[in-house]
């Protein structure tokens, strides 16, 4: 119902403000700031964001909410609240938590990614699925970053919030968020609209290098061109800023993203023990099959060039090699 939809969005609108409120003017909101400071927070940056803190009660939100007149049951169905059946009440679902308020594509805040302080599990909890929020479309800050975006012709996909909010400050203004690491159809679909490049700039661990593999499988299929920003020692973007500075980072974005192709060799290189012969072999196997896959033959001669040097093989070899996957793949 549209007008339930609306209370929804009134009432995330209200909450965001209220936990922003508690953040920066509250003696509860102190040690979130504290935390918040210590990574590198400014107030100023903290504003722009309008990150909050959800404090560490049971009723603070549900009452904030009820006092205004909105009505726990559909709060509850939009994720702001949960209801203890055996108490037979209401409670907030977000306790001592910072808030990071999620936008959708209009701008209107839609749910909230939730961040414990120190170590504590879940690290982030996010509103599930609900009438306004959709997980699998949304990406964070889009609403925002859409008309940079649609400039350069160019969006910067990043892995985390605290990410695109360091690369944000660093002057990287055209970079969205997935929720976590999975980049759906949907997103494609989303970015598609906007920019026929991207730049993936997620974490430099395992975990970060399988998402951008599987992300860039899936951005090239929908035929857009993709580059990849591989940080140094397994850093993630606001590390690698926090360590080098932003000037240092956006200029990794902007000339330092590899291509495509040599991403996948990267990839596939860690699947292979180079040390031994056997491995050598079939890892140039598997690397002239990502190269024959390339359409430009100026391209292609360059990577065959870089493998022939790397592994002392002539061109001629790699060549005659690659000719005969191409036949036997027709
Ligand atoms: P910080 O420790 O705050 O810097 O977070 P991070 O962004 O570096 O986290 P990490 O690299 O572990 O994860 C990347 C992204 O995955 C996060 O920004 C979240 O969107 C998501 N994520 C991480 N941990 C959790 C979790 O416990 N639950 C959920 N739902 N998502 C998570
Ligand atoms: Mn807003
Ligand atoms: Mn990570
Ligand atoms: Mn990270
Ligand atoms: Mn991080």
């Amino acid at each position: 119902h549209a007008e339930e939809k609306q209370q929804l969005y009134n009432a995330h609108e209200l909450a965001s403000r209220w936990f922003h409120h508690v953040l920066m003017s509250t003696e509860q909101g102190r040690p979130a700031l504290e935390y918040l400071r210590s990574r590198g927070f400014s107030d100023k940056l903290i504003s722009t964001f309008q990150i909050g803190y959800a404090p560490q009660m049971w009723d603070a939100l549900t009452t904030f909410l009820q006092k205004r007149e909105f009505a726990l049951p559909l709060m509850e169905k939009g994720g702001l609240v949960a209801f203890h059946e055996e108490r037979n009440q209401y409670y907030d679902r977000f306790r001592d938590r910072i808030m990071f308020p999620l936008h959708d594509e209009q701008g209107r805040i839609v749910g909230f990614a939730g961040r414990a302080i120190g170590d504590i599990q879940p690290k982030y909890l996010n509103t599930s699925e609900t009438p306004i929020f959709h997980k699998s479309r949304l990406l964070y800050q889009f609403h925002e970053a859409k008309s940079t975006i649609r400039k350069n012709n160019q969006i910067v996909l990043f892995e985390g919030y605290v990410d695109l909010i360091k690369a944000w400050e660093a002057g990287v203004h055209n970079g969205v968020a997935s929720m976590g690491t999975a980049l759906t159809e949907e997103h494609v679909k989303l970015i598609r609209r906007y920019a026929s490049r991207v730049v993936i700039c997620y974490d430099g661990d395992d975990a970060g290098i399988e998402a951008a593999y599987k992300s860039l499988l899936l951005l090239e299929r929908a035929g857009l061109a993709v580059n990849v920003v591989m940080l140094p020692d397994r850093m993630d973007p606001d590390e690698y800023i926090t360590k080098y500075g932003g000037e240092c980072f956006r200029h990794e974005v902007m000339h330092g993203a590899m291509s495509a192709v040599r991403f996948k060799l990267l990839y596939l290189k860690r699947n292979f023990s180079l040390h031994s012969e056997d491995g050598k072999l079939r890892y140039i196997r598997s690397a002239l099959r990502i190269v024959a896959a390339l359409r430009s033959p100026v391209e292609r001669e360059y990577y065959l060039k870089e493998l022939a040097e790397e592994y002392n093989f002539s061109l001629d070899t790699l060549k005659q090699e690659l000719y005969a996957l191409l036949r036997s793949s027709q």
